[in-house]
């Protein structure tokens, strides 16, 4: 039995996962939260500001751009400020301003690329915009202009140059001192560029003192299954009706309730490996290539790598990485054979094939529950899984096809919720 005590998982740990998930996406600028995060760590602790109100900072930066994954923009974001850069900032605020713990962080978020504007960017449409945005829009414009290709020490004068210029204009005018203050140090650089992860007991930050409750841990796990899903709106709802129908499986298992919370944890969270795939091959209608069919198959390679090194989350890890394994062996990517394949594993692999052949797709419609089900009897009787599940599934086929179905529609109106620009 998982131990299970008040305190569940660390939230620099989930944050931390997300952020190496990002990295995942778009290699060409990986780090860039972590660069962003250690430049702003700088300024703020130049400036003196509060551990809480650096720790916000942190965690901020740590997430600023998340927003742009629900967006086609990938995260390109060069020296240029398009109008429209406000719109990857306002989708982040909003996917973490449902969380009670993330409402502060959600505002530095949210701000992050409003220019100071010779005073009026202290506020936006009659908010004001936190001192913290304002950082953090200095630490990201300035760690986008390092070119990773050239010595970073060469390029300190011109950043310090381009700063100057935009003083007042672009940037907050104390900040910009602030910043041209420490900039001189080289090792600030080097550090940017080689070592930007410094969050391991060198800082006055206590992050890895925020701990969750296993519910807390349920609902930011909800809001990263939303990062995942939102990326595609072909798939934009699957992860809730995975983690819908992987608990109600749980519970007929006779899971107990804080397994069954694990479960829905594991649902929100199979597919955080797809980060890693490119859009085009997530959103092909047609057959895959066997090619693309390739890359399909690391993602839950990758999301058990991302996954296992979270405190308390090995049996979480499992169920949510070997859904596409089959108790015959010829799943992938592991090849894990039945012996080997927990029950918790078997249930979201049979949560995964149902809530992906029923839901409703923008190129397909779902089966209806005939079809499902000599689907997954198909399977059963070539032993790819588990026929007490399929069992359990098919003798509550209405009221677990329900829970699926609800709990893709309510994804779906928090998808037009937080899209919409
Ligand atoms: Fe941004
Ligand atoms: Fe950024
Ligand atoms: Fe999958």
């Amino acid at each position: 039995m998982p131990y299970i005590d008040q305190y569940f998982a660390n939230l620099y740990d989930l944050i931390n996962c997300l952020t190496r998930a990002v990295d995942l996406v778009t290699p060409k600028v990986s780090s860039h939260h972590q660069q962003v995060a250690y430049m702003a760590l700088n300024i703020a602790d130049a400036m003196r500001i509060s551990v809480d109100q650096k720790r916000t900072l942190v965690l901020a930066a740590l997430l600023h751009d998340i927003g742009s994954l629900s967006l086609d923009d990938n995260m390109d974001f060069f020296e240029e400020e398009p109008l429209t850069i406000n719109n990857h900032a306002f989708i982040g605020a909003r996917l973490f301003s449902s969380s009670p713990i993330m409402k502060d962080v959600a505002e530095v978020i949210k701000f992050h690329h409003i220019p100071w504007n010779n005073g009026e960017g202290k506020s936006f449409k009659g908010e004001e915009v936190p001192l913290l945005s304002h950082i953090l829009h200095l630490s990201d414009r300035v760690a986008i202009r390092v070119n990773r290709d050239e010595s970073v020490i060469s390029q300190i004068r011109p950043i310090k140059e381009y700063t100057k210029s935009a003083r007042n204009t672009v940037f907050e005018p104390e900040l910009v001192d602030t910043f041209l203050d420490i900039c001189d140090e080289e090792a600030l650089w080097l550090d940017l560029v080689y070592r930007p992860t410094i969050f391991t007991g060198q800082n006055d930050l206590s992050l890895q003192s925020i701990n969750l409750t296993l519910d807390e841990t349920v609902d930011f796990t909800k809001i990263l299954s939303q990062i995942i899903d939102f990326r595609s709106r072909f798939t934009a709802t699957h992860s809730a009706g995975v983690a819908a129908v992987a608990l109600k499986l749980a519970e007929l298992s006779g899971f107990s309730e804080g397994e069954c919370k694990m479960m829905s944890i594991a649902g929100n969270l199979h597919d955080i490996g797809k980060l890693a795939i490119p859009r085009e091959i997530l959103e092909k209608t047609d057959a895959l290539e066997p090619a693309e069919y390739d890359i399909i198959k690391s993602h839950t390679f990758y999301t058990y790598h991302l996954l296992a090194p979270i405190s308390k989350f090995e049996s979480i890890a499992q169920w949510a990485a070997y859904h596409h394994e089959k108790l015959n062996g010829r799943g992938y990517p592991f090849h894990i054979k039945s012996d080997n394949l927990s029950l918790g594993a078997r249930i979201m692999a049979v949560a995964d094939i149902f809530t992906a052949i029923t839901e409703d797709r923008p190129y397909r419609k779902g089966m209806p529950k005939e079809r499902a089900e000599t689907v997954l009897g198909h399977m059963v009787e070539n032993k790819s899984i588990s026929q007490s599940i399929v069992s359990l599934l098919v003798d509550n086929y209405a009221i677990i096809s329900c829970l699926r179905k609800e709990s893709e529609d309510r994804a779906a109106a928090e998808y037009s919720k937080i899209i919409s620009i």
